[in-house]
This record gives C-alpha cells, sequence and structure tokens, in this order.
C-alpha cells in the first residue's frame, strides 16, 4: 500500500529552517563523554549555579498548601502583575501598569509571545551580533526574517550607532537589544543607549524589545540602563522584558514577564489563551515573593560572579592565542579566538573554525565550551563561569596547556 503518511516529512518547511539550541547540543555531548568515565568541565550552561532562596520556595510550597492550584487569568494573577509593577517603579523609574504587563512561563516564551503577537510575513527583526542563540530561530517561526547587526571585540561588542542604522530599514519590525548581553556580557551605558536612540528616532515604525534578564548581573559598581527610561519619548513601542531565571536563580521555575504598549500586551494574551494559557499559578505566587521579599542576597551573588568574572578573564588572557576582553555583567565571557585560528593540534589536526577549536579542546582536555559561531561572531567562544572557583581554576589551567600545545 502507498505509504501516505510517510510521503512527506512530519517537520514544517518552516520549522525545517529552524536549529536545535546549539548549547543543548553541547551539553548533550559533554553528557555523552562523561557516560564514558570521561571527567568533563562543562561550562556552557546558562545559568546560575545557586539554588533557589529559601523565602521563595516557602511560598511556593504556601500557595500548594493554600490551594492555588488552579487556572489563573491568563496573562498573570493580579498579585504579581503588582509586584512587576512596583519593581519596575523601583528599579527601573519605568511606570507600567498591570494593563501593560504581561507574565509568560519564562523569558523565553515572553519574547515568543511578543514575536508571535506582531510579526507578519516579510517583517524584518534586527539582532546584533553575537546574539543569544534563540532570538534568530524565533524570528523564523514567527514568519519574521532575522537582520544581523554586527559588533566585534574592537567595540566589546556593543553595537554602534553607524551598524545599528545600516541594519535597520523600512521593514524593521523589531529591534532587540539585550545588556548585559548573553554571549557576550556586554553592558550598555545610558549615554551608550541615548545614541542608540538618536538612530531609533529615524525608524518610527519600528519596535524594540528590550530584553533585561541580566539586569541584576552588572560588575564594578556600574548602574544599570534601560531603553525606555534613558528615552522616555521612545517608551511607546518598547517592551522592556525581564524575568526570575537569572536574578532569582529561579530557572526551572518558568516565570519571565515585560512592560510595554496595552495593544502589545492584550494580542499577546491572546496568543497565550490559544496556547499555553497561564504560567504556572505556583511558579507566580513564587515569584510575587521573590520581586516583594528580601533582595540582599542578590549583591552577595554577583559579587561571587565579579570574582570569577575577574578570574576566568586572566586566566584565559594567559592562554596563547587567546583575546578575551572584560564582560561588565551576566555569568559569561566572549573571548576571541583569531590568534588561534590556523594552527595545529599536536596530532596535526589544523584549527580552522571556532568549533574545530572547541571539539579539539572538549577531545584532549575534557572541557566543553560554546564555538561562537552559534551565537553569529566567529572564531570565538562562550565560556559560562557559573560553577564553582576551583573548577574554573582547573579549567583555565586545561585551556592554557591546551593552547601552549598548538603550533
Ligand atoms: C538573554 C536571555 N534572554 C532570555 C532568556 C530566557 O530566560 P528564561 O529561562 O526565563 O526563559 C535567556 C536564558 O538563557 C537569556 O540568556
Amino acid at each position: 500500500m502507498p505509504d501516505q503518511f510517510h510521503a512527506r516529512p512530519l517537520q514544517s518547511a518552516t520549522l525545517a529552517r529552524v536549529k536545535p539550541s546549539p548549547t543543548l547540543a553541547i551539553t548533550q555531548k559533554a553528557s555523552e563523554l562523561a557516560a564514558q568515565g570521561r571527567k568533563i568541565i562543562s561550562l556552557s550552561a546558562g545559568e546560575p549555579d545557586f539554588d533557589t532562596p529559601d523565602s521563595i520556595k516557602a511560598a511556593a510550597i504556601a500557595a500548594i498548601q493554600g490551594g492555588k492550584t488552579k487556572y489563573t487569568a491568563v496573562d498573570g494573577i493580579a498579585e504579581l502583575k503588582q509586584a512587576i509593577a512596583a519593581k519596575f517603579a523601583r528599579e527601573n523609574a519605568l511606570p507600567y501598569g498591570p494593563a501593560q504587563i504581561n507574565v509568560s512561563p519564562g523569558g523565553k516564551a515572553v519574547i515568543y509571545n511578543a514575536l508571535m503577537a506582531s510579526v507578519d510575513p516579510g517583517d524584518e527583526i534586527v539582532i546584533p551580533t553575537p546574539y543569544w542563540v534563540s532570538y534568530p530561530d524565533m524570528a523564523i517561526m514567527v514568519g519574521g526574517t532575522p537582520v544581523f547587526a554586527a559588533t566585534s571585540v574592537e567595540t566589546g561588542y556593543k553595537l554602534t550607532p553607524a551598524a545599528l542604522d545600516a541594519a535597520m530599514s523600512s521593514k524593521t519590525r523589531w529591534l532587540i537589544l539585550n545588556s548585559p548581553g548573553n554571549p557576550s556580557g556586554a553592558a550598555y551605558e545610558a549615554e551608550e543607549l541615548a545614541a542608540l536612540a538618536d538612530v531609533l528616532r529615524s525608524y518610527p515604525h519600528a519596535l524594540i524589545l528590550v530584553d533585561d534578564m541580566y539586569e541584576h548581573l552588572l560588575f564594578d559598581g556600574r548602574a544599570f540602563a534601560t531603553l525606555a527610561a534613558v528615552a522616555p519619548d521612545l517608551y511607546p513601542r518598547i517592551l522592556t522584558m525581564n524575568g526570575v531565571s537569572k536574578s532569582y536563580s529561579m530557572t526551572g521555575w518558568r516565570i519571565g514577564y515585560a512592560g510595554g504598549p496595552p495593544e502589545l500586551i492584550r494580542a499577546m494574551a491572546k496568543v497565550m489563551s490559544q496556547t499555553t494559557s497561564n504560567p504556572s499559578s505556583i511558579s507566580q505566587w513564587a515569584a510575587v515573593a521573590a520581586l516583594s521579599g528580601p533582595q540582599d542576597f542578590i549583591a552577595e551573588r554577583c559579587a561571587v560572579f565579579q570574582r570569577r568574572r575577574d578570574l576566568v578573564v586572566a586566566g584565559l588572557n594567559a592562554a596563547a592565542g587567546i583575546d578575551c576582553p572584560v564582560p561588565q555583567g551576566a555569568f559569561y565571557v566572549y573571548p576571541s579566538l583569531a590568534g588561534v585560528i590556523g594552527k595545529r593540534t599536536p596530532d596535526g589536526r589544523e584549527i580552522q573554525t571556532d568549533q574545530d577549536f572547541c571539539e579539539a579542546l572538549l577531545e584532549a582536555e575534557d572541557i566543553a565550551v560554546v564555538h561562537g559561531e552559534a551565537f553569529g561572531l566567529s572564531p570565538a567562544f562562550r565560556l559560562s563561569y557559573a560553577t564553582s572557583t576551583e573548577l574554573l581554576t582547573e579549567a583555565c589551567a586545561r585551556i592554557q596547556r591546551f593552547c601552549a600545545s598548538l603550533r
């Protein structure tokens, strides 16, 4: 019998253009080697190694015991929207009322819901490189076209006004701006955002998605700056997105949120009403406790990350051929591999790409990091230092040994 069912791939043509998350692929490869008994140091994770604070866990347990276990309002309970509004007012001087707030199952879902709600075929989404891996693929999933705006190690991986202007067009639907950035750790100063705002005023049709996920992981006493506060005239077309995943070590709870124009917020709720419905009721109550409770542990944890950053930057710059700029925030470094490309491993293999480097490093020294190509800017790699000082010290020593072995 002819097999009609298998005549066509099960995956849609749109999804076939989407890459699976490359960071997950490295994690997979590292676990395979670990299963063979190798002692892999994995520096590919995108989450803090700290636990969720006990006061937040207690709020979730109380929510379960108090029967807060049913469907909630699709885009967030009133109490959480209130806590988010208070957070935006307190920390960012941004006035977002409940009708301007969306809560989704994770920051990732906030971004997807926003794009799904607003992008039509042919719309362009401007994404600075290096980018967080999910932006371009989400743009493709909703039928949009990613357009890349390059930064470089020389500009500290920050977008210049000229590079932004070159990427924007009459077709631009969104610009995505992420600071502190994944994978670079680069954070914009208020003046730098003001200079980008000048360019954005020439493109009044474009929306701006500001990803502030790493807001609280900012070093050296810097003040955090966000576009809607720096350029209040752009506020009506900005979606300021944030979440509890990184600041409160709550990656598994899946709560992200955003403040933005009410019309967009309503459209995002419509997407949720036909797909996920509300984020977990229990996680929402935990997020209320996170945003309204004690905040001191955030600075303590940030200080730990800053010390690890210093250790890793020094350790990597001591490796032959690696040039590691000092990031201002997040928990990643993004060293350039320009000085390594073209060298050979002791067994004669030429390092032609950053992927070659990362594979050879994993083989030779059991260190897992993610190649820069995955983030759209090569040759480089991303190392996450959300792990212990001991492991980071050992990892740097192994990377130095590996680089010294290259000819
Ligand atoms: C820049 C950036 N934005 C958003 C997210 C999404 O966070 P969540 O875990 O809340 O979906 C991440 C997570 O890695 C991220 O790095």
